[in-house]
Parts: structure tokens; C-alpha cells; sequence
């Protein structure tokens, strides 16, 4: 999906002009009897209709083999995640059953969106492991190489973790989802990542961050019992704040690219829902998460990359030589806070898409409240990989990054006993094991 750029919104001509009917033209419908005027519309009338039903773009995941009905309001965005799925049938069923079953007792069932991602496998590993219900959901997009989220799946595959193939914006789907499964909590993850890629293919990060969480929350508050949901934020939310540590009561108004805002509309969005319908709402701010299993297009994985293939990697610094920090938070931290907040997760006060009573909704910093130089990101890569980079100091480009992030942790602390206990030498050592092991340490990383 994020990379299907031609979307209806990008052909619209910059100047709206262009769309008036020449006058000329116009004058010259006025010449055409009035017969043949109904015919032509009649003929119109029915391609466009000839044309609906045959559209790709008007059938959802549900077009090749289910015998469900295909939503009509999925856009041409999600065409292309979604054209070679299906779902559906009674063998579907069984998997997903069998993989949102609860094993252990007070377990809960979780719907994870976006489980083939980075955050999405750790965490529904974690849940499995302890005997909770889990299902994924994933769309398989590529906005990065989808061969690494294939090789999660078969990962949570060989956990008896099953991961329905579709988009969060296909509301056919996640409805039939809720009718199988009663699901006590969604663990939503799915989301448009990437500071930078948001100025190439603005609409992919409305697409999934902004359409796909309403779509998911409508679903959610009218499902019966309406689940608790735990997602996720992004410390890019603290944008241009200076304050540090970043705390979660500090002003969130200035974000410095639109994956930013976009996050920081879900915030929004999730407190409407939250007071509207009693949806119990929990938002986690990520700091810089890394780790084996991790996404491509992060500095940490990409420096590993190119500083094995002897590709000079660029670091970036502020103004006046200022250095970048990062707040850098390993996964198993990670998805200890992400456990923590689904564990704290109060129920849903709503039913039958009615508020009954106040529920709860909450914001947490998920951080390590150690920010770290990038250029001390590339000392200890250098040392494990034994291998010295080539750097290249640039200015950093103001077109969503910001100076340093540093996450003050306290809150979910206090709420769930949130510690992190991972440093990134620690860290960097494990995801460089994950690394050699699965591409290998020399040329065959280039894919
Ligand atoms: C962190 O946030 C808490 C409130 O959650 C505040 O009491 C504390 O002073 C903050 N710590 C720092 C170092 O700013």
C-alpha cells in the first residue's frame, strides 16, 4: 500500500481550474435534442455501472474466494495489499479459532494488527508464550522488504500463531473477525512507519494511521463486548519539545513531519472514541525501537548493512556540530511495556456502540531513558561488526527528524512496573547475532 503512490488524491490537478467544464463545450450540449440526450446518459449511466461491479478496487479481501461481501468503501489504496487475498470458508475459521484460543487460565485474547511487523512478532510471540489468544492481521505491505515479514510469519507459524491476510481498513473483515472471536484486547500496531518516506507517499501514512485506527475503532465499539485497546504512539509526537526528559504531560502540538501528526492525530482520535463510546484507549509513545527481527529502513540496521558491505553510511549532526541522540529502546523492553499496558488495560464501559460509563484512557512513554549518540551507535557497530565505517557527517536535513529523544519513563513505572533493562551495547550484540545469522555477514545482506 504505501508504495501504490498513484492514488485518486495525487491525480487531482494542483489547479482546480482545470476541472470546470469549457465553456464552449457547455454551450453545445444545449444543441443536442433531448432524445438522444437521454440515450447517451442511459449509456453512461450504465458502464459506469458495468464498470463499478467489475472494478478491482471496489472489492475488498474478500474478492477471490470468500463468500462474503466485499466492502465497497475500501479505497484504491489498499488495492494493492489486497488484491491476492482471501478469506473465509470453514477451514479459515478453524485456524483462526485455533489461534486466538485461550490456553491458560485469567489469558486473554488479543487481536494484534500489524503482526508480521517488528513490535507486532515480538509481542505476539510474548502473549503465546504465556498462554494467551492471539491472532494477527497484516497486510504484508511492502514499504519495506515483505520477505522479512514472510520469514516472521512462518516464525509465529511455528508457534501456532496465525495471521489473517488483510488491511485494517477492510471493515467486511475485521467485523467477521469479532464475530468469531470475542477478542478481550486489540494490540494495534499496524501503521504507515518512516519520518522521511511521508514526504514521498503522504497519503499511505492517512491511509493506515488515520483511516485504518477509525475503521478499527468503529469495529471496536460496536463489537460486543467491546474489547480493550492497547496501540501504538511514537515519541515523534514530542516534535520540536526541548524539555527533557520528554514526559508525557509536555506539549505535543509541534510535530516535525507528518508521521508525526498523523500519530499525534491518533491520540486524538483515540480520546474521542474514548469518551463518545467508552472505549478503554491506551497509547504507547516508542522510543527508537531495535532489536533482532527489526525494520530495515532504521539507521541501526541499515548502518549494520552498509558498514559490512563497505558503504560509506551518513551521520547526521545539528547545528553548531550538535550531536543526534536517540533514546534507543530494545524490543524485549519493549514488549515488556507493551505487556504491562494490556495487562492494566481496564474493560471497555461500552455496549452496543453506547457509552454506559466513563473508561479509561492513558498515554505512556515507552523509552530507556538513555539517549545515545548516533556516532556511539556506529562505535559499538563498528566493533562488533569488526569492520570500520566509512561516515559521512552531514547536517541533519529538517524535514522530520529531530535533534534527540529521551523518554522519562515514571509513569509506566508506577502503572506497570515498566523498567528497562537492556543497554544498546547489549542490545546491538544480540540484533548483530539475529543479523549474520539471517543475511549472513558479507554480499548477501544486498537484497
Ligand atoms: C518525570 O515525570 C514525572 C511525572 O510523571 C515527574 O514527576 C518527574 O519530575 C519527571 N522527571 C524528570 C527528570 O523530569
Amino acid at each position: 500500500m504505501p508504495s501504490s503512490s498513484s492514488s485518486d488524491m495525487d491525480n487531482i490537478p494542483s489547479t482546480p481550474g482545470k476541472f470546470k467544464m469549457d465553456k464552449s463545450h457547455y454551450r453545445r450540449w444545449h444543441h443536442i435534442p433531448l432524445a438522444k440526450l437521454t440515450f447517451y446518459t442511459f449509456v453512461f449511466l450504465g458502464l459506469i455501472l458495468v464498470f463499478f461491479f467489475k472494478s478491482p478496487s471496489s472489492t475488498s479481501s474478500s474478492s477471490s474466494s470468500s463468500s462474503y461481501p466485499s466492502s465497497l468503501s475500501s479505497s484504491d489504496l489498499s488495492r494493492r495489499s489486497l488484491k491476492t487475498n482471501s478469506w473465509g470458508g470453514p477451514a479459515w475459521e478453524k485456524r483462526v479459532r485455533s489461534s486466538a484460543r485461550i490456553r491458560s487460565r485469567n489469558g486473554i485474547s488479543v487481536l494484534v494488527t500489524g503482526a508480521a511487523g517488528f513490535v507486532g512478532t515480538h509481542v505476539s510471540m510474548a502473549l503465546k508464550r504465556r498462554g494467551d489468544g492471539v491472532l494477527g492481521l497484516d497486510n504484508f505491505n511492502d514499504y519495506y522488504d515483505p520477505s522479512l515479514k514472510r520469514a516472521r510469519q512462518s516464525l509465529l507459524e511455528r508457534t501456532g500463531i496465525y495471521i489473517v491476510e488483510g488491511d485494517i481498513n477492510d471493515d467486511v473483515l475485521l467485523k467477521k473477525l469479532f464475530e468469531i472471536i470475542p477478542f478481550t484486547h486489540v494490540m494495534h500496531l499496524a501503521a504507515q512507519a518512516g519520518v522521511r518516506y511521508a514526504m514521498e507517499n503522504p497519503s499511505s501514512y492517512v491511509h493506515s494511521n488515520i483511516a485504518g485506527f477509525v475503521n478499527l475503532l468503529e469495529i471496536c465499539k460496536n463489537a460486543n463486548p467491546q474489547p480493550a485497546i492497547v496501540w501504538a504512539s511514537s515519541s515523534s509526537v514530542y516534535g520540536l519539545n526541548t524539555k527533557v526528559p520528554f514526559s508525557e504531560k509536555d506539549r505535543t502540538d509541534q510535530p516535525a513531519s507528518l508521521y508525526a501528526a498523523t500519530k499525534k492525530a491518533g491520540e486524538e482520535i483515540a480520546h474521542t472514541y474514548n469518551h463518545i463510546y467508552g472505549l478503554s484507549l491506551t497509547g504507547l509513545r516508542f522510543f527508537t525501537v531495535y532489536g533482532p527481527w527489526g525494520r530495515p529502513d532504521m539507521a541501526y540496521f541499515f548502518f549494520t548493512r552498509d558498514i559490512l558491505k563497505g558503504k560509506p553510511i551518513p551521520i547526521f549532526e545539528a547545528a553548531n556540530h550538535g550531536t543526534v541522540a536517540r533514546d534507543f529502546t530494545y524490543i524485549d523492553d519493549i514488549v515488556k511495556g507493551c505487556l504491562g499496558a494490556l495487562d492494566t488495560a481496564e474493560k471497555s464501559t461500552g455496549s452496543g456502540g453506547k457509552k454506559r460509563g466513563p473508561a479509561q484512557l492513558r498515554v505512556f512513554n515507552l523509552g530507556n531513558t538513555s539517549p545515545v549518540p548516533v556516532s556511539d551507535l556506529v562505535g559499538i557497530l563498528e566493533r562488533l561488526l569488526k569492520v570500520k565505517a566509512k561516515r559521512m557527517v552531514m547536517k541533519l536535513p529538517r524535514n522530520g527528524d529531530v535533534q534527540f529523544t529521551h523518554a522519562n519513563i515514571s509513569f509506566a513505572r508506577r502503572e506497570f512496573g515498566y523498567k528497562p533493562t537492556t543497554d544498546l551495547q547489549t542490545g546491538l550484540k544480540k540484533f548483530v547475532r539475529w543479523y549474520v545469522s539471517y543475511y549472513g555477514s558479507g554480499k548477501k545482506s544486498d537484497q
